[in-house]
């Protein structure tokens, strides 16, 4: 694949955890465990690949009203991939980094996460960025309360504001923006994910639930994305 058609930032809804485990009459938990598996297949097939960023839509702030057993285990899990997952962060230079309200994140998952995130922060190549506690409403939420401070403390004009201001109050604002948004098992929905960093991002949806989700899957999906044209208002290439 030439490297111009190499996203250079993969964004993932990683959905179908719970209907795996329900096709296997398990409980839930076991999707999430399977789901954390493909996690690392991609993990590896995106470092293969090229691929700069990874951002994982890993729990929504709307995923909070599940059953508390279901929030703790998935709690747990990722405290789990954190601890296990470090050495090999290290062994690839990749930074790892967190989106969303992390606040709301039980203390032991956060402290995890802080540190992971400040050992791997010296890494520039490669990321991987978790999004937790996120809801890309919220974002823009929390962007204009930052955003309005500053007016009402008269450092920043109203008149001033563009579409750089906003980007700049985003969780992550050096990040650039997903070109390829990948949704598994089968829904076709945004689901409050990067509202505001997706307008231009190619979406690739698969009916693959995301515990089955490998290596190869994320291969066919850089394929398809590479086969597209992307004219960001232009005419494309054949005028
Ligand atoms: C959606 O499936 C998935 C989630 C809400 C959680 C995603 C979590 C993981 C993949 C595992 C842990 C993550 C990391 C980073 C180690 P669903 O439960 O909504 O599935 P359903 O729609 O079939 O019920």
């Amino acid at each position: 694949m030439s490297p111009s058609r190499i996203p250079r930032h993969v964004a993932i809804i990683m959905d179908g955890n719970g209907r795996w485990a329900r096709q296997r009459g398990l409980p839930r938990i076991k999707g999430h465990e399977a789901g954390a598996e493909s996690v690392r297949a991609v993990l590896r097939a995106a470092r293969e690949s090229g691929v700069k960023y990874l951002t994982l839509y890993a729990f929504s702030s709307e995923n909070w009203v599940r059953p508390p057993a279901e929030v703790q285990g998935l709690m747990r899990l990722l405290r789990k991939f954190l601890r296990e997952e470090e050495d090999e962060l290290h062994a690839n230079r990749v930074r790892l980094r967190a989106i969303g309200r992390l606040r709301d994140l039980p203390p032991p998952v956060r402290r995890e996460l802080k540190r992971v995130m400040r050992a791997t922060e010296s890494y520039a190549a490669r990321q991987l960025i978790l999004a937790l506690s996120y809801g890309g409403r919220v974002e823009i939420v929390d962007a204009v309360r930052s955003i309005a401070r500053k007016v009402s403390e008269g450092d920043l004009q109203p008149g001033r504001i563009q579409e750089k201001t906003i980007r700049a109050h985003l969780y992550a604002p050096d990040v650039p923006d997903p070109d390829l948004m990948i949704r598994t098992s089968g829904e076709l929905r945004l689901s409050n994910f990067l509202l505001w960093q997706l307008s231009y991002a190619e979406l690739y949806f698969t009916d693959v639930l995301w515990p089955d989700f490998r290596e190869e899957h994320f291969r066919a999906a850089l394929e398809e994305y590479a086969r597209r044209e992307r004219r960001f208002g232009d005419i494309g290439a054949g005028r």
